[in-house]
């Protein structure tokens, strides 16, 4: 980049220019091809989301609670006949698995990818990736399959991902059916703006989001492989659950009878302020709005009945048709902000740690990508049959409730 200065200027980043000066050649090299290579004008229009408060990123929206059905209320005619056509699609090899472990478990506290924590279940420790290979395994072994899995990485852990599967011998999965692809990073903005830099002198960067799934899929050759093998259905979860049901053909049977080329499952959400994302509508369509952006006295809202409008907790437990992975993967979707914690390089080359938040980080999220179809089938199931997190060290959600979700679930 010859005009790299005026560049810098034009955008307010000229204090990336002493840290220029400063660099050998070959850092400086470096530092300015990556400079070349960022979207200034996209990082304006994020910086303008920063500050957003939480009532503005649903202003102007109409929210309205949406529909679902509960699992447990089916009758059993309809329980029966829902599983057949599931079962079907499970069985006939159109049926793949994603994992979604791009991101960093920052909250958890654990050094490493998020799938490598262990947690301390019966009769053994395990750790999280090889909690999911023996439960897809269990559905091979069920249905006579081999479901191919394919696992998203970011750059900050693909390596080590891949490297933790092999030391584990894929913890015997079929290894020519699993499939890691990498997310793409953003830049993370200071406080007023700034693009900062880390300990290598590099731009700093985080992964963008779980939402950049879907042309994560379609850049890697994810979507084209799944095309290949006659894959239809597509289930994506999260690393962070450790009784994630990835097959429930009922979900699968109810979607296809319902002409729904997405569907979710969902539990009752434990309390008005659960960390979880709710279903409702917005603006007529299907959506989620993250626990982050949910005004207090939606959260509280309640129907007749006091159960609550905004209630059906978003669990991370998605399917989607691939004619439905292939349209989302062609849209640009919204970013969110969250404030958060970054170290960095000052100008005078110290390493900052901060102990309060300074960095904006730019996320786009899975479920805005419900958006863009007229309906969804959302599946109530049950919490302790659903949906373990493992989100904090202690307390809510930890490896401590974790465990005894897992081992109630197994009977252990
Ligand atoms: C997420 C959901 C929330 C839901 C909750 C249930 C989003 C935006 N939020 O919240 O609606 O109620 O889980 O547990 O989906 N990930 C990546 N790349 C990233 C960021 C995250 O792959 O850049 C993965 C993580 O590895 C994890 C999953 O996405 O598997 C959830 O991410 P996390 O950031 O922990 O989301 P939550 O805030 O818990």
């Amino acid at each position: 980049m010859k005009n790299y200065e005026e560049v810098l200027k034009k955008y307010n980043q000229e204090h990336l220019l002493k840290y220029i000066d400063n660099l050998d050649e070959k850092k400086k090299k470096e530092l300015l091809k990556e400079i070349e290579n960022i979207d200034f004008e996209k990082i304006e229009e994020l910086y303008k989301i920063s500050k957003r408060d939480k009532d503005k990123a649903i202003k102007g929206i109409i929210i309205e609670h949406i529909p679902f059905t509960d699992k447990y209320k089916l009758d059993e005619e309809t329980f029966d006949r829902l599983t057949k056509v599931g079962e079907n699609v499970i069985k006939n090899g159109k049926y793949a698995v994603v994992t979604m472990a791009g991101g960093q478990g920052t909250r958890l506290g654990h050094n490493g990818p998020k799938g490598t924590f262990m947690l301390d279940v019966k009769p053994r420790s395990k750790y999280l990736f090889e909690i999911l290979a023996e439960n897809i395994q269990r559905e091979n072994k069920k249905y006579n399959v081999i479901l191919p899995w394919y696992i998203m990485t970011s750059t900050e852990n693909n390596a080590k991902t891949i490297s933790f599967f092999e030391e584990n011998n894929y913890f015997g999965y079929p290894k020519e059916n699993i499939m890691f692809f990498c997310q793409e990073n953003l830049p993370l903005l200071s406080e007023d703006g700034k693009l900062m830099i880390d300990e290598n002198y590099n731009i700093k960067l985080a992964s963008d989001g779980n939402g950049s799934i879907y042309k994560s899929m379609k850049k890697e050759g994810v979507l084209a492989d799944m095309k290949k093998r006659g894959i239809e259905w597509i289930f994506i979860g999260a690393v962070d659950n450790a009784i994630l049901n990835m097959c429930d053909p009922i979900l699968l049977g109810l979607t296809i009878e319902e002409k729904n080329e997405i569907a979710s499952k969902s539990v009752v959400k434990a309390n008005p302020h659960e960390r979880v994302g709710v279903f409702c509508k917005k603006d007529n369509k299907p959506a989620v709005i993250e626990y982050t952006e949910l005004p207090d006295q939606l959260a509280e809202e309640t129907d007749e009945e006091g159960e609550l409008l905004y209630g059906e907790s978003h669990i991370m437990c998605n399917l989607y048709s691939i004619k439905a992975l292939e349209i989302i993967a062609d849209k640009n979707l919204p970013y969110h902000s969250a404030y958060k914690k970054a170290s960095y390089i000052d100008i005078d080359g110290n390493l900052i740690k901060p102990d309060t938040p300074n960095a904006y980080k730019y996320e786009e999220f899975i479920f805005d990508g419900f958006n863009y179809f007229e309906n969804i089938t959302i599946l109530r199931g049950k919490r302790e049959e659903d949906f373990a997190p493992i989100k904090n060290k202690e307390g809510i959600d930890s490896p401590e409730t974790a465990i005894k979700l897992y081992n109630d679930f197994w009977k252990l």
